[in-house]
């Protein structure tokens, strides 16, 4: 599939996912819990602490569809500015700016209409103004050059067609010495083609995900230095079962191949100051 019509794909599909969720029918995508009727999917489910989300709208909490938790492990600073890669329904831009404050700004970034949507219905419903939602796309980010002192993102660069422009627009926005403090589903090792080629995982991000060796390389060939990746959960052949069943991929017969090697991980790099 071309690198367009794979970013209309997921364009289309995670615009399914906002109406969904914005009418109360729960979120999907991430872990595909959206082929598995009423299923909590391992992936997005448990990610926030309750009081860390007690006074957020309910629908930008229902509307999580990550894989971690990047403002509770990044390093947020009163009047900093904060940059969420695909910030679906604004969960972690309106974490975000509590940590800034008044004096700092979060913007969201998300190239679905249906997303900014909710996020912005949220932010009102939250009444947060240091707060700003653009469409735009990680591959083309709209904002100038070093104006960002960190960039969050909660299992979106899995989902981006071309991951290194996706890394040079965020170390070209980052300020030297900014910081790179991202959630995603990276890989250990070598994953069958199969899994590979769906696009269904692709949706679900899965098969998009990059090895974590190669992530590494690619943050380091985009500039970035300090990189390291630390895993968070780790899945097994039982988390992947009905999702890989769905995608029609026999989950027994890859087995071997796939247990352990999918991980939720946060991923850290710093623009060199
Ligand atoms: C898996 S959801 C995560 C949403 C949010 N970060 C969260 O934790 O709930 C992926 C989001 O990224 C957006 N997205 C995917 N690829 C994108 C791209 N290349 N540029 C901008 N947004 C993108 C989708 O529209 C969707 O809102």
């Amino acid at each position: 599939m071309s690198e367009t019509n794979l970013r209309d794909l997921v364009r289309e599909r995670y615009g399914e996912a906002a109406r969904r969720a914005a009418t109360g029918g729960g979120s999907a995508c991430c872990g595909g819990a959206s082929a598995i009727a009423g299923a909590k999917d391992p992936i997005t489910s448990n990610l926030y602490g309750a009081n860390q989300t007690l006074d957020l709208p309910s629908a930008a909490v229902s509307a999580s569809l990550g894989c971690g938790n990047p403002t509770a492990l990044a390093e947020l600073h009163e009047g900093e500015t904060v940059l969420d890669l695909g910030s679906g329904g604004g969960i972690d831009v309106l974490l975000s700016s509590r940590r800034v404050g008044p004096s700092g700004k979060v913007y969201g970034l998300d190239m679905t209409d249906e997303m900014l949507a909710l996020a912005r219905e949220n932010q009102a419903v939250a009444r947060v103004t240091n707060v700003e939602f653009l469409k735009g796309e990680l591959e083309n980010i709209p904002l100038p050059d070093g104006t960002v002192d960190v960039i969050i993102s909660n299992c979106v660069v899995n989902l981006s067609a071309d991951k290194d422009r996706a890394l040079s627009e965020a170390f070209r926005v980052l300020k030297p010495g900014g910081r790179f403090a991202v959630s995603d589903v990276v890989v250990r090792g070598a994953v069958p083609a199969e899994v590979r080629r769906s696009v269904e995982l692709w949706i679900g991000c899965l098969a998009g995900a990059l090895e974590e060796k190669e992530f590494e390389a690619k943050l380091r060939k985009a500039g970035f230095g300090d990189v390291s990746i630390t895993p968070t959960r780790v899945y097994t052949i039982e988390d992947a079962r009905d999702f890989l069943s769905a995608a029609g991929i026999d989950a027994d017969a890859i087995a071997p191949q796939v247990e352990g090697k999918f991980m939720s991980a946060f991923v850290r790099a710093k623009k060199p100051a």
